[in-house]
């Protein structure tokens, strides 16, 4: 079977000081899959490269067998990875529903709006989004006025839009109250699950990570230590260590 997001030998340094080394791992499609490690572990690097807005100094990148490694982030965007980032309200001063029509109206193709005037399909959209998300009920406010919670549901309904094969969060329930956070993910699960969409995040919070996550990748210090289910990765030595010093609890992970 060939993996939709298929990652060989990446290598990436700033400067003189690598990054990521050594890098692999494939992820099937519709696999809901989480990206964990401390912080300057490289998972926001990584993020970059697999989304095109950094380029990796070898190794390459592998979206359903076609390379998109170094291609930019507009162009591995219409090849179909999505992108959710932590802070983020790009079109705070409009509607809710606007903002997505916007989107809509963006990503038809030019041949389509010329020979069929847009009409009402934007709205049709943006609305049919609106619904998915469960933000119908806000479709008239502006997003500034959005709560926390709400403006993530926009930013994740901007990026369903696209249509995405791939979609990345970069920790998306960051700053989330516990209850919240299990009703986001839940919300991105079932819309994943019924589109047939790969989803691969990051995420501090343990518990939404092996609630949500049928597959956990452990970086540290630029080094994948260790990749596989949320159980095999939570008895894993390596990544106890990496986590937790000697005399951690168990449970603590
Ligand atoms: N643009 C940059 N230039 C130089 N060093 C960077 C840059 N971005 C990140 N780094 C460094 O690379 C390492 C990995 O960072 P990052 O990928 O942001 O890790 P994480 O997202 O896991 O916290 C850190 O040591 C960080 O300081
Ligand atoms: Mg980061």
């Amino acid at each position: 079977m060939t993996a939709l997001l298929s990652v060989r030998d990446l290598y990436k340094r700033y400067g003189e000081m690598p990054v990521l080394t050594d890098v692999g791992f494939d992820i099937p499609k519709g696999e809901i899959a989480a990206l964990i490690g401390a912080n300057g572990a490289g998972k926001s690097t990584l993020f970059n490269i697999l989304g095109g807005a950094l380029a990796a100094n070898r190794g390459t990148v592998l979206l359903d067998g076609e390379a998109i490694g170094g291609h930019g982030p507009e162009r591995v965007a219409r090849k179909g990875v999505g992108r959710t980032f932590q802070t983020s309200a790009p079109y705070r001063a409009l509607g809710v529903r606007e903002s997505l029509m916007l989107i809509a109206a963006a990503s038809e193709p030019a041949w389509r709006r010329m020979l069929v005037p847009l009409g009402s399909r934007p709205r049709d959209a943006a609305d049919a989004a609106l619904e998915e998300v469960g933000l119908a009920h806000l479709a008239d406010a502006t997003a500034a006025a959005l709560s926390y919670g709400d403006a993530k549901r926009l930013e994740l309904a901007m990026a369903l839009m696209r249509g995405p094969r791939l979609l990345l969060m970069d920790e998306p329930t960051a700053g989330m109250a516990p209850g919240e956070r299990a009703r986001f993910m839940e919300l991105v699960t079932a819309r994943a699950a019924e589109r047939g969409m790969t989803v691969l995040f990051t995420e501090h919070d343990v518990a939404t990570v092996f609630g949500f996550a049928a597959r956990v990748l452990v970086l540290d210090r630029g080094r994948l230590i260790a990749d596989g289910t949320p159980e095999a990765v939570r008895e894993n030595p390596e990544v106890r260590r990496a986590y937790l010093g000697d005399h951690a609890p168990t449970n603590a992970l």
